[in-house]
């Protein structure tokens, strides 16, 4: 019989705070077996905060990081995600020079400004030209032209790059040096864009500006068409994360690396980070599929004695003392997720990993007592699952919810008329074999006894990074709102769970409607 003090109280007999919902549960819960409960609320989805510290150091102004997979972050993502206040992880599926460029193209980031564009020789014919827009699906077809040794000779103009002058020497049908409009790359300021803006609203007609050095040569090019975007992006309410020299926001992956003897190649893993730091690296993140392991556990030691301020992420790991070895080899922030990701197959191959939400809240308690930070990953599909993952983490890393940006390397696959990318698991053999074996435990000499732990798959085309981002913080404003909490911090004090039954889980979705739209 319930008694009337009960009654008074019946929600809090439904509706429990993390350690008593979880803690009193033996099954593992993902993002779909719980819904949030709304409580009274004085705050408006839009006077939410959700800027959180990483590590010190390392503040985002949005908790989402895209995924180290090399289907979703290299520069273009990374760049788009720390405009927009997040963070992108440079995966390390290519080589070491390769991942170097990759942080120095971020943390050179002139918003706005192509620092390498594509350029032409005087020499080149212009059917080369024609070939290089074909093979490279450029929709462009403006090129400044530059010597050998960089310098400014001209501008390829797009209305000679047709196929009439395709014996033509690039050199007969430039624009010459002293007709292209240009503009000193000291002379941009503290506002780039702002002086490009200024510039093509002076110069009617003209959509590109190169930019040179004092000896005149080619450092990057501003289009009116990026300008315009990025003056109407500037009433954006997220500010971009950067460092404290106003650069952008970038983390680099790496593995346990192990030289030929199968040991940690201690030194090989020092001077690549040391690289990465030098070209402004601000977090490096081991990663592997295991982090509860003794090879990533000296990784993180040797990285921390190596570069004592240097934020850490480290993992993967799903239990308490995963997180509690990882927090006392040095990591500043811990990776918490085995087996949720959308390509992921390791539950399936090896038997092992725990549904998300359950091991979110096994790694907040023991990430409490060890004052680190947790970073949710895999498995978000929608802004609902990530508001529950920031009930229990600091952060979350989406890999699947980014690959179908046109920031994600990779071309575009039309099927039957619809538009796709390719999204694979890192653990999958494609990927393994260009390089990401390591992760994985695995030799890079391949064999097939090796039972890959991911997937290939395919995403569909889903717009910039700029407008999945606007999408799932509009959800976490949302969820904020509900629960009555003005920042981050008061989401994890104050969130009450309840389990949902598969019937309440059908209940969630749209159901009995033909569906004309999606809600995005
Ligand atoms: P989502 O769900 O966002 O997950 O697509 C991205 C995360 O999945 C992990 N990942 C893998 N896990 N096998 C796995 O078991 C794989 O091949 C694989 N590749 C990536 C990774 O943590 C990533 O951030």
């Amino acid at each position: 019989m319930v008694t009337l003090k009960e009654k008074e109280d019946l929600d809090s007999v439904f509706f429990k705070l993390a350690d008593e919902f979880f803690a009193s549960r033996r099954t593992g819960l993902t993002f779909d077996d719980v819904t949030l409960a709304t409580l009274y609320s004085e705050i408006l989805p839009r006077e939410t905060q959700f800027d959180v510290e990483l590590a010190e150091g390392l503040r985002l102004n949005i908790p989402i990081i895209s995924a180290d997979m090399d289907t979703v972050t290299e520069s273009r993502m990374a760049i788009a995600m720390a405009l927009n206040g997040g963070l992108g992880l440079i995966h390390y599926n290519m080589p070491e020079r390769q991942q170097l460029s990759e942080v120095s193209r971020v943390k050179n980031h002139v918003h706005g400004l192509i620092q390498e564009p594509i350029k032409v020789t005087p020499e080149q014919l212009v059917g080369s030209v024609l070939e290089l827009i074909d093979n490279r699906h450029f929709s462009f077809n403006t090129f400044p032209v530059v010597d050998a040794a960089g310098k400014l000779i001209g501008l390829l103009s797009g209305h000679v790059v047709k196929p009439r002058y395709a014996q033509r020497a690039v050199s007969d049908l430039l624009t010459p040096r002293n007709q292209v409009e240009t503009i000193q790359k000291r002379e941009l300021g503290k506002d780039p864009v702002g002086r490009a803006d200024k510039f093509f609203a002076e110069h009617p007609g003209i959509n590109k500006l190169l930019v040179v050095d004092e000896k005149d040569n080619l450092r990057g090019l501003f289009t009116m068409s990026d300008v315009e975007r990025i003056i109407q992006e500037r009433k954006a309410q997220f500010r971009p994360a950067r460092d404290a020299q106003y650069r952008l926001l970038c983390g680099a992956a790496i593995s346990a690396t192990r030289n030929a003897f199968g040991d940690l190649d201690r030194e090989r893993i020092t001077s690549h980070v040391g690289g990465m730091v030098e070209r402004g690296l601000d977090v490096v993140a081991v990663s592997t599929a295991h982090g509860h392991s003794k090879g990533v556990g000296e990784t993180v030691k040797l990285l921390r004695s190596a570069f004592p301020k240097l934020p850490i992420i480290a993992g993967n790991v799903t239990s308490g003392s995963g997180v509690e070895y990882l927090a006392d080899c040095g990591a500043n922030a811990i990776k918490i997720g085995q087996g949720p990701g959308s390509i992921c197959t390791t539950r399936l191959v090896a038997g092992v990993g725990i549904p998300q939400m359950t091991a979110l809240y096994l790694a907040s308690r023991a990430a409490r007592r060890k004052k680190v930070s947790i970073i949710a990953d895999g498995g978000v599909t929608k802004s609902g699952d990530l508001v529950k993952a920031l009930t229990l983490a600091n952060a979350a890393i989406c890999g699947g919810l980014f690959a179908g940006c046109a920031e994600a390397p990779g071309e575009h696959i039309e099927i039957n008329g619809k538009v796709y990318k390719q999204y694979r698991g890192m653990g999958s053999m494609a990927a393994m074999k260009s390089g990401s074996a390591a992760r994985y435990g695995h030799d890079k000499n391949l064999t097939q006894k090796v039972a890959p732990e991911g997937i290939e798959a395919l995403k569909e085309v889903s717009g910039s990074a700029d407008e999945v981002l606007g999408q799932l913080i509009g959800g976490i404003q949302s969820g904020m709102g509900y629960l009555g909490v003005a920042n981050l911090e008061q989401l994890r004090q104050k969130a009450r769970y309840i389990e949902v039954s598969a019937a309440g889980q059908r209940e969630a979705a749209p159901h009995d409607v033909v569906e004309l739209k999606t809600g995005k």
